[in-house]
């Protein structure tokens, strides 16, 4: 499926964009129209993270290009990751982040890949178009495997996950809740 098209909008375009600080704006206003208290998955936003002004918001763009760098040793328990902003031209519309291996908790509950879509461009094949992509990039790194997992009740995830090729492992009870964690061969 592409990325479609509503009447009167003009085709989405997307692209996996390396985080920018030229599109603090756009991202804030994506920001804006989060569900309050709702997880932004995949965006790498943490407690006590400054996004509203500009010196916060290049400081956390310059923490997501670290949690990449394999020169850089990651927190207690965390791994190195690849963050990417879903963009339409200069507008922010989603966050996906790929872990470049898995921890503990990460293997039992998290997964390498966490994706997300901001409410008003949902429903338009934009998560089914990052996630392939996010897997064509995984593959390049020369990764055999990535494991997803979402909640038994997140519908949408779970068609994206096996319409991608997700081959359901188990559902477990985590720290985080229920998981069904799924594996996609690349
Ligand atoms: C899950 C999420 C990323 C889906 O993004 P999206 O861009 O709307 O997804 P797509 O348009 O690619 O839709 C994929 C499939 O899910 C279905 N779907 C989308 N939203 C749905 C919903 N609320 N309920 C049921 N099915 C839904 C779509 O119909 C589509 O299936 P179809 O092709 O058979 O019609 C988005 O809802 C979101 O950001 N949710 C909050 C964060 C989240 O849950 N992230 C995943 C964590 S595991």
């Amino acid at each position: 499926m592409g990325v479609v098209a509503r009447e009167g909008e003009d085709e989405l375009r997307p692209e996996l964009t390396r985080p920018d600080t030229s599109l603090h704006a756009s991202w804030l206003a994506t920001y804006a129209e989060w569900p309050a208290g709702s997880h932004m998955d995949g965006a790498g936003l943490a407690a006590g993270d400054d996004v509203t002004t500009r010196e916060g918001f290049a400081a956390w763009v310059a923490k997501l290009h670290r949690s990449a760098d394999p020169a850089v040793t990651p927190a207690p328990g965390r791994a190195h990751s690849t963050y990417w902003w879903i963009t339409n031209g200069d507008t922010c519309l989603g966050a996906l982040e790929l872990r470049h291996a898995l921890t503990p908790l990460l293997l039992e509950a998290g997964g390498h890949i966490g994706y997300s879509v901001c409410p008003r461009y949902r429903r338009r094949g934009l998560a089914t178009w990052a996630l392939d992509t996010a897997l064509d990039r995984a593959r390049a790194r020369g990764m055999d495997e990535v494991l997803l997992t979402c909640s038994p009740d997140n519908h949408a995830s779970a068609r994206i996950i096996e319409r991608a090729g997700g081959v359901l492992e188990d559902v477990r009870d985590t720290v985080i809740g229920p998981k069904q964690r799924y594996w996609i061969a690349l």
